[in-house]
Parts: C-alpha cells; structure tokens; sequence
C-alpha cells in the first residue's frame, strides 16, 4: 500500500503532544514544526489518525511542496501536481484555507482563486476534457505558506477534529474539545486518582477525560470527508478502524471524575454531552459555586478553565473568583491543579506561583496552563 506524508495541524504549544500520539499509533514522525506535526502513513493512517487523535485539528494529506515568490510561481507549481492522483474526474475542490506567514504572497483571495485555476487547467487536460463538472465528493485543499515555500494538502477531515459530536447546543464560552483533552493529558491525573472541574461549562474537559479513561476515540462518533475517497482510502479500511476502536473500549472502569458550575443550565448542557459522547455514567454532576467546594479525597485533580473575562468590566469579579480559588484550592494540600486562562496576572490574584507555565495560542488568543503539581500517591501494593 502506497505511503503518505500526512500533517496533523495543532494549537501552538500543542505540538509535544500531538507528537506522541502519532508516534502512540505506530507512525513515524517526519518533522515537527510551529503547530504542524508531519509523518508518515498508509491509508490506514488516514483512518486512523482521524479516528484517534485527541489534539490535532485535522488531518492533511500532503500533496506537493514548492517554492513561489510571485503568483506566476504559484500557478505553475500548482499545475505541475498530478492532481488526477487523488481526485477523480468528478470530485468537488476548492481551496479551503490559505494561511501565509513571513512569505511574499500574502493576499488569501488571490491564492485561493489561482490555485483553483491552476488545479482545474491540470484536470482538464489529465482528464482531457474542456469542462470540469465537480458533481461527487469532496476533496477541500488547504494552501499554507510559509517563508516563501508552499504547502499543499488535501484536507481529509472535513470539519475539524474538535467537532467531535457531543456538543449539539450552544453555551458561553466552551473550551475546545482539542484543548480539554491537551489539559487533561498535561495533568497528572490518571484513572485512579479523582477529578474534578468546579467551573464545568458544558463539561468538555471531564467528558474528554472519561473517553480518554474508557479509551473511546474521540472521532468515533463522526464522519470525515476521506471517507467517501474510494480512490484513496477503501471503504473497508474504515470500518476496520472503527471496529478496532469500538473493541478497544473499556467497559469495565470506574471513574471518580466529578462536575460543578454555579449555572445549573451549564450542569444540564454538560450532562447532555456527556450523554451523547456516551460517558455520563462516569461523572457525576451538580450546580455548585466553587466556593463551597470542599473533599476529604486525597490525591485528586483539578483541571479547569475558569471565567476569564471575556468583557472588560468582568475583570474585578474574575479577580475576586480567582481570590477564592486559591483559599479553596490551598486547602486540599496533596491536590495537583491545572488551570488555563488568558487572563493576565492570574497567579498573583489567586495568590501562588505555578510551578510550570506554559504559553498557548488558541487561534490568535494567548492564553496560559498554570500548573500546580501536588504529590504523587503512595504506589498502591
Ligand atoms: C469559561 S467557562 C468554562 C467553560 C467550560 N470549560 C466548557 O468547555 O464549557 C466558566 C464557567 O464558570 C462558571 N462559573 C462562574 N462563576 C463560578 C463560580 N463562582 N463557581 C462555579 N462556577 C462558576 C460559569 O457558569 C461558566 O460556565
């Protein structure tokens, strides 16, 4: 079966971790740059990696890489790529994001139309047809360009990674599910210590959580565009990837993994995604300011992602919340936390230093992971 150079995209910061869940899956890694993971795989791994990956954004099929310094360059290099490889005389394209960085071309519209221009030229005469009709599937390209030098990829995901298929409604401010299974993977929680998420929201850090503790696949319950590529990818790969993961499942686990918010709409939202993503019977939830959070548990985990301050005059109570945090928070002394805000000065209102800090971007957002690591249990005999 032929090789591909596959790129699995991720939030900046991200990288390490998306780096070891490729190599967790048995594929070779190629290069890891600024947000972009790239390595080597089968058909198989296009299954797979959609199916599998818990931080990535997509999953690219990389198709050619070129230099271009002018739009001359990019056409040509376009037109070069034997486009008929990997879409049938059918198939639906279009350039579905242009990203360009320290690079000369810069303008996305320009890129975009060229691009479709040069690609459809290449079809017809591979094709030798004067008319292309685009009437099957979908074959989106993503176009990125980096110091002059671009990348061409077909995007076999579709909708992002993130869109796992859990969260039909809409609530304030959600993490990204990519983010709460990077959060929870940062932490030191595994599936014997409890977890907990006072500022719950729709529950998507301790869903992600469970479907890493039951070690559901986090695409499981979605499609991907390269499903319907039977020139690329048959049909029968797919079910066999996801019959893998459906008998990868635990199902004998017990999970103490625990869901508070203030809003008891948010509790009801959160224990409506955590139905569909079918892990409810793992977290127990409940309307609870953070305030009134107290436990006689010893070694849990908190990870979280607090109110941030998503307008300006929500600053003073975002401070006076992160006042109660750390006196809540300070108590439960053999208790690790982990906690992602794009709110400046965090550390200083909740009143303690992290002992690791991490910057991420989440789009052009900063934010931070504070991390506060408490004691690791007693080995159990
Ligand atoms: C940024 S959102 C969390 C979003 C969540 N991670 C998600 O993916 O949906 C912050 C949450 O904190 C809750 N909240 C605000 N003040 C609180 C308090 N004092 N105690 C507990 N929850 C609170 C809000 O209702 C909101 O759901």
């Amino acid at each position: 079966m032929s090789n591909y150079q596959l790129t699995a995209p991720c939030m900046f910061g991200l990288e390490a971790l998306v780096k070891r869940e490729v190599k967790d899956l048995g594929y070779n890694i190629i290069k890891v740059t600024d947000g972009r993971i790239t390595f080597e795989g089968d058909a198989m791994a296009i299954c797979r990696s959609n199916l599998w990956l818990r931080v990535a954004e997509r999953v690219l099929l990389d198709v050619d890489e070129f230099k271009a310094t002018s739009f001359e360059d990019l056409f040509q290099g376009i037109n070069n790529i034997p486009w008929e490889k990997y879409i049938p005389e059918n198939g639906r394209f279009w350039v579905k994001k242009a990203t360009t960085i320290k690079s000369k071309l810069f303008s996305q519209t320009d890129i975009q139309s060229i691009v479709k221009k040069a690609a459809v030229e290449r079809m017809k005469k591979a094709y030798n047809t004067t008319t292309i009709k685009e009437t099957g599937e979908d074959y989106p390209i993503r176009i990125f360009i980096h110091k002059d030098i671009v990348y061409v990829s077909l995007d076999t995901s579709g909708n992002g990674l993130h869109k796992r298929g859990y969260r039909k409604m809409i609530a304030k401010a959600p993490i990204r599910e990519t983010l709460g299974a990077a959060l929870v993977m940062l932490s030191p929680w595994k599936p014997d210590r409890v977890l907990v998420d006072p500022f719950c929201g729709t529950g998507t850090i301790l869903i992600e959580a469970a479907m890493i503790g039951a070690n559901i696949a986090p695409g499981l319950n979605r499609e991907f565009d390269a499903e319907n590529w039977k020139n690329l990818v048959p049909r029968k790969l797919w079910m066999e990837a996801a019959d893998e993961a459906n008998n990868a499942i635990k199902t004998d686990i017990e999970l103490n993994i625990q869901a508070f918010d203030i809003d008891y709409k948010a509790v009801n939202v959160a224990r409506d995604c955590a139905a569909n993503a079918y892990v409810d019977e793992y977290i127990h939830f409940q309307d609870r300011p953070v305030q009134e959070f107290k436990t006689k548990k010893h070694y849990g985990v908190v990870v979280t992602n607090p109110p941030y301050g998503e307008r300006l005059e929500d600053a003073e109570s975002v401070k006076e919340i992160y006042k109660d945090m750390g006196s809540v928070f300070g108590k439960l002394e053999d208790w690790s936390f982990v906690i992602v805000t794009s709110f400046d000065e965090f550390e200083r209102n909740y009143g303690k230093k992290a002992t690791k800090n991490r910057k991420l971007y989440n789009g052009m957002i900063k934010s931070y992971i504070y991390t506060y690591l408490g004691p690791r249990p007693p080995r159990r005999v």
